[in-house]
């Protein structure tokens, strides 16, 4: 039987707070229209590390907190949407640094579904190998990639890491994953190579699927319409199908964790799917949207506060861009 039991926790948000008064220096925006429309007060930054800095101290905390010695990690599974380099992977960094001497690593690119299919990758591999324990990390420096000019798409994103240390359960999970290609136009991020030196290369002329005239950068460029709609069925669809997969009701579950891109899509799929709302854990006021690090560094602060206890039935919930979604159920 395929199931994971989180063994230990941790995360990193760096120091620097953009909070909604700092962006209204900067743009034509204010406080009243951000936390209405977001539900977010401030989000931090990572002003002067990268991101693979954040990364490792999520997973050397989260190391900590299971107390398992580095070198009983079996595998390293980072998730990113922002990596600093194109090569090596962001979990070889971590691998390192954590003193994982025995661990495989590789990383896993889904943007804001990156935990999840982290996840369950990490569960097929508990189940089908060798191995015993698991480490992923989840961690974004989204600011490099947003748009200090775009008041609609800045606002939303902040930095910051999380991570879990994963170990085999007899206690069953659940999972539903999910990919829709197009419309992938709704949210990406060009990598920028107008720094190459090759007399051969032209203007890539294939972009153009992707890019308008107009956004020939490598900004995050964002229909925040499109993602809305998409992230309210997203959330409904994925909730419904693992819970359909689990036999499960929405009553049988006692925590959900959903993505935190915006209050607003939260609870209009709370509504939809009639969760109760105390059951559902939102902490976007103070990180904003994290992509993928929102789901693990949720899991870090309950944790913390002992609200994820034995027995419980956790359901998780991405969605992003892609469009990629997801959801997995498991029994801690
Ligand atoms: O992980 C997934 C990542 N992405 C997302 O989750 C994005 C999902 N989408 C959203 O969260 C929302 O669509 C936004 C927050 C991006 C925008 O909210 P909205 O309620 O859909 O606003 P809108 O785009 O319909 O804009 C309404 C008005 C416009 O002005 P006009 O044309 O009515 O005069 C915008 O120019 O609000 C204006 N506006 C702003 N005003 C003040 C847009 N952004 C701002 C801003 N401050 N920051």
């Amino acid at each position: 039987m395929r199931g994971i039991k989180i063994i230990g926790t941790g995360m990193y948000i760096p120091e620097t707070v953009a909070d909604n008064d700092w962006f209204s220096t900067i743009l034509d925006t204010n406080d009243e229209w951000i936390y209405s429309r977001t539900g977010i007060r401030r989000r931090h930054i990572s002003a002067d590390k990268p991101n693979y800095y954040m990364a490792c101290q999520a997973a050397k905390a989260a190391v900590a907190d299971s107390g398992i010695d580095p070198a009983e990690i079996d595998l390293v599974l980072a998730a990113t949407c922002s990596p600093d380099f194109f090569y090596p992977a962001m979990s070889c960094l971590v691998q390192n640094d954590v003193g994982a001497v025995n661990a495989a690593a590789f990383d896993i690119s889904s943007a804001c579904t990156g935990f999840i299919n982290a996840l369950d990758t990490a569960s097929r591999f508990l189940l089908d190998s060798d191995y015993r324990n698991i480490l992923i990390v989840a961690s974004e420096r989204l600011a490099p990639h947003c748009d200090y000019t775009d008041r609609t798409a800045s606002i939303l994103f902040g930095d910051g890491a999380g991570a879990a240390v994963v170990t085999r359960s007899d206690k069953p999970m659940w999972s539903y994953l999910s990919a829709k290609g197009d419309p992938f136009r709704a949210l990406y991020c060009k990598v920028d190579q107008s720094r190459t030196n090759c007399p051969l290369i032209k203007e890539d002329s294939e972009m153009s699927k992707f890019i308008d005239n107009e956004a020939k950068t490598h900004f995050m460029q964002m229909n925040g319409k499109a993602v809305y709609k998409f992230a309210v069925e997203a959330m409904e669809t994925a909730v419904n199908k693992v819970l359909e997969r689990a036999k499960l009701s929405k009553d049988d579950i006692d925590l959900y964790i959903p993505h935190q891109a915006n209050a607003r899509i939260i609870e209009s799929a709370v509504k939809n799917l009639g969760l109760p709302e105390d059951k559902v854990y939102v902490n976007l006021e103070d990180h904003g949207n994290t992509s993928s690090a929102c789901i693990p560094t949720a899991l870090a602060e309950l944790r913390a506060q002992h609200r994820i206890a034995e027995g419980m039935t956790v359901c998780m919930v991405g969605f992003g861009a892609g469009l990629t979604s997801g959801a997995i159920v498991y029994n801690q």
